[in-house]
């Protein structure tokens, strides 16, 4: 418990470091990679470069650091990142680390605005923050390892079957190269793999989501090829993925974690709206509602460029023809001629707040995950029919951002 001086200490101090917060945590990471270049092989590159980890970093202390008085309040925002944590593998050793470059990074940008006393206060104040992850990701690792046919590290996977789902997204089927059991997940969690991209000198680990349902005998996730654009090069990991795995390869995986999951057994009507690879949570939560409820009310509208990148088609079409209370509907952004015939097809260019109110009930569940400027519009549209927060739940494919 931190000292009621220390704590008016960091409180006094916050709206300085807030306002530097982005800069603070820039240094931080400069600091950070030059004295440990090891942990390149932990961060993801691009998120860096987006400056979008830096942003969620600063958010997060400055959130804890605000509660400081009541850790406890902000405990969900914390299991949230402890969830990457715990699939990224990281371990109590790092937090001195991070702590002290923190800090240092601190000193380095208020210069001596930066005082001893407030130093030491802020050392105290992240020991307090760092004990709080540290205690939440041991639970979860034990849990992770408890789990029958559960692990705590990376576990070698057989890519057993690789299958083309549309021209952008490909499945692979990952089976244990043990033979033993797997755990299980709740539909929404996610994989995160650990990639030797030839060429590359640091291993590379991204997230991707669990498609199917759960208690198969192998894991299926779903990726999109992240093509080059102007001024972006191809996505690393995707395209080494989508281009040089290839069935019979090991793949090297964490076991299933993350917070966006479903609730099963709510009496309210659930709404699942996809943008683009997005889909990949969502198929494994309307998938598994749909088997345990068959009568729920169920509406899925998928949002994609056009009919050649909308994968699980199939599947939608399928789950929409055996469930009479489930309703499915694809909006295109330029659909070609075939689109438009297509028997689902519902709206040319973006889902707006009219057309939804007149397909889906306001009382519902709603599920989303998409291209952020998809989940911003979905959002604003959700809080502009007057949807509560509570029966609002989405993933990011990225660092947690604020969709406000
Ligand atoms: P990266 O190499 O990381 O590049 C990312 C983007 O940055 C690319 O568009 C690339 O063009 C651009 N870029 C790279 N370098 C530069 C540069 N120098 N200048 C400008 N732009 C640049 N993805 C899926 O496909 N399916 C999923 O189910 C899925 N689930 C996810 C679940 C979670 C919880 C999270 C966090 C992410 C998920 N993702 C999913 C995203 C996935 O983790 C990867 O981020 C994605 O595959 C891209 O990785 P990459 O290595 O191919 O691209
Ligand atoms: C991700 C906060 C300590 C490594 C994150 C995220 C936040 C965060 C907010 C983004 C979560 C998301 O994806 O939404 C914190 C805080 C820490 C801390 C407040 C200290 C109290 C550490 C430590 C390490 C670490 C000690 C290990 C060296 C990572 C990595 C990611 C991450 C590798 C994912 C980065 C990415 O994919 O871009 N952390 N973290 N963190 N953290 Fe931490």
């Amino acid at each position: 418990m931190l000292d009621t001086k220390t704590r008016d200490v960091i409180k006094a101090t916050i709206p300085v470091l807030e306002t530097h917060g982005e800069q603070i945590t820039k240094r931080f990471y400069e600091m950070l990679f030059d004295a440990h270049p090891e942990l390149l092989n932990i961060f993801n590159h691009s998120n860096q470069r987006e400056g979008r980890q830096q942003t969620a970093l600063a958010n997060a202390v400055y959130a804890a650091a605000v509660h400081i008085d009541n850790l406890e309040s902000i405990l969900p925002a914390v299991k949230q990142i402890s969830h990457k944590h715990r699939g990224l593998g990281i371990q109590p050793e790092h937090y001195p680390i991070v702590g002290q470059f923190l800090l240092r990074a601190i000193k380095d940008v208020l210069g001596d605005a930066a005082t001893d006393e407030i130093i030491q206060a802020w050392a105290d104040a992240y020991g307090a923050i760092a004990s709080a992850f540290i205690g939440v990701e041991q639970e979860m690792y034990e849990e992770a390892g408890q789990q029958p046919g559960g692990w705590t590290d990376f576990r070698p996977f057989v890519v057993s079957r690789k299958v083309r789902e549309s021209d952008v997204i490909t499945s692979f089927y990952l089976t244990p190269k043990d033979g033993e059991a797997i755990s299980s997940y709740r539909p929404g969690q996610y994989l995160t793999l650990k990639v030797s991209v030839p060429g590359q000198a640091y291993t590379q680990m991204r997230q991707y989501s669990l498609s199917d349902t759960p208690g198969k005998p192998y894991y299926r996730i779903s990726v999109k090829r992240e093509d080059a654009r102007e001024n972006a090069p191809a996505g690393l990991v995707s395209n080494y993925l989508h281009n040089d795995v290839q069935e019979g390869d090991t793949l090297l995986a964490s076991a299933p974690s993350g917070d966006f999951m479903l609730v099963i057994d709510t009496e309210r009507p659930v709404v699942f709206l996809s943008g683009g690879v997005g889909m990949t949570p969502l198929m494994s939560m309307v998938s598994t509602l749909l088997q345990r409820r068959p009568k729920h009310h169920v509406t899925y509208v998928h949002a994609a460029l056009h009919g050649g990148v909308h994968a699980f088609k199939s599947t939608l079409e399928g789950l929409a023809d055996e469930y009479e209370n489930t309703s499915y509907y694809a909006v295109y952004e330029r659909p070609s001629h075939e689109d438009k015939a297509y028997r689902h097809f519902a709206k040319e260019g973006f889902v707006d707040a009219d057309w939804l109110r007149s397909i889906a009930p306001l009382d519902a569940e709603f599920y989303f995950c998409g291209p952020v400027s998809f989940m911003k519009a979905v959002y604003r549209i959700l809080k502009g029919l007057g949807v509560d927060d509570a029966q609002i739940h989405y993933e990011f494919f990225g660092p947690q951002g604020s969709l406000a």
